[in-house]
């Protein structure tokens, strides 16, 4: 089968690699930005190199961005070309409209790459909707964050020197706030829950809390608890509504989330007869990445079609959710809960608050305001 790769960078290196002496695959072109990034003879800075030929069979995109892999994946599909894709950015924000385009024109938009890196997650849901109900997903779907999270609590060291060693080792995004302010999670939980629940959801709705305030102080004041912070994400179904959160959460230090390691990921999903199925692996990076990229491309060639369906219509409910909250923050942030903490203390410049069970409205306007008064203000959902 005859592939085209647009983008030769972490993933598109590991893929191309992956296929070297591999008779299955025909790597026909590589789309550059520039030539001297890639020395072999079939890199192109042209796409319509790539769209015109008809021996392609199947593109294969693993640039990032939203804009022009849109163009490239759109195109594709109306030209008839099988689309691989590990870009979580342009699936969560054109879903609908190119899993549609793909099924009129009677080809695969396959994504397992674009959410929890190496693991099967994808797959494993696509698996389990054929013969029942998913009612729930959860989480820990950014290997960045997890690695930091997880670093800060083994070796005590500041959020800054660890993000840098999470870049340099390859797992962040080009834009650290798509990580640490969590909207790569969020798509993420877009793209999981839509094909869980057979919909499309609107990942606007889903409440989204940044980890980026966390402070060294605030890690040692969890450890005291008993509790590791992990950046989560959840999402469930009940009664034709849905809910979804990507929040910094509190765990038992014994807990399976807590236990997380470096850079790997968590995926956890319910079912009403299979019950809980929990997936753990390397959620980011170039070899792990590039597998799930590989493992679509072999389904394409041995013609195993994923079968991703939306026609269920659900709508958003905030009143789903009640949660206690840890708080970390100035004297004036927690000011901002009196009324509802069960619990607080100071430990040098910070004040800590634990609150009692808050409906998710309730809770999404105190963070607001407790933000405006302190910009170092930072919560953990305590689980
Ligand atoms: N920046 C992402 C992460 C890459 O750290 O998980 C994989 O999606």
């Amino acid at each position: 089968m005859n592939i085209a790769c647009l983008g030769y960078g972490v993933v598109g290196k590991g893929v191309v690699e992956m296929f070297t002496n591999d008779s299955r695959i025909n790597i026909k072109h590589i789309l550059v930005r520039n030539l001297e990034e890639c020395p072999l003879a079939v890199a192109t800075l042209d796409i319509q190199d790539i769209l015109n030929d008809e021996s392609v069979d199947c593109v294969v995109e693993m640039m990032g961005g939203i804009d022009f892999p849109y163009h490239c994946i759109k195109e594709s599909l109306l030209r008839g070309k099988h689309v691989v894709t590990s870009n979580k950015a342009v699936m969560a924000a054109h879903y609908e409209e190119l899993l549609t385009l793909a099924k009129e024109h009677h080809v695969q938009l396959r994504l397992e790459a674009s959410v929890g890196g190496g693991i099967p997650w994808i797959h494993s849901l696509l698996q389990q909707v054929r013969i029942g109900n998913v009612y729930r997903i959860e989480g820990i779907f950014n290997g960045t964050t997890n690695y930091i999270f997880d670093q800060m609590h083994t070796r005590h060291e500041e959020y800054s020197k660890i993000l840098k060693e999470a870049q340099s080792l390859g797992y962040a995004e080009s834009d650290p706030s798509s990580d640490v302010d969590g909207y790569d999670i969020q798509r993420k939980l877009m793209i999981s829950s839509s094909i869980a629940y057979k919909t499309v959801v609107d990942m606007t709705k889903f409440t989204l809390a940044s980890m980026r305030n966390i402070q060294l102080s605030d890690i040692l004041y969890f450890e005291k608890y008993g509790f590791r912070c992990r950046y989560f994400a959840t999402s469930f179904v009940e009664d034709g509504k849905y809910f979804g959160s990507v929040e910094p959460t509190l765990f038992e230090q014994t807990t399976q989330p807590a236990c997380v390691s470096v850079n790997h990921n968590l995926t956890i999903l319910y079912h009403d007869t299979l019950g809980v199925l929990q997936l753990v692996g390397q959620g980011a990076g170039r070899y792990p990445t590039a597998n799930a990229v590989v493992q679509d491309i072999l389904d394409v060639y041995e013609e195993k079609w994923s079968n991703i369906q939306m026609e269920k219509e659900l709508t958003y409910d905030d009143s789903l959710s009640n949660t206690r909250l840890c708080i970390c923050t100035s004297e004036e942030g927690l000011d901002v809960f009196d009324a509802y903490l069960v619990r607080k203390e100071q430990v040098g410049h910070r004040y800590y608050g634990w609150t009692m069970d808050l409906d998710n409205e309730t809770k999404c306007q105190l963070v607001n305001e407790a933000s405006k008064k302190d910009n170092s203000f930072f919560y953990a959902v305590v689980r």
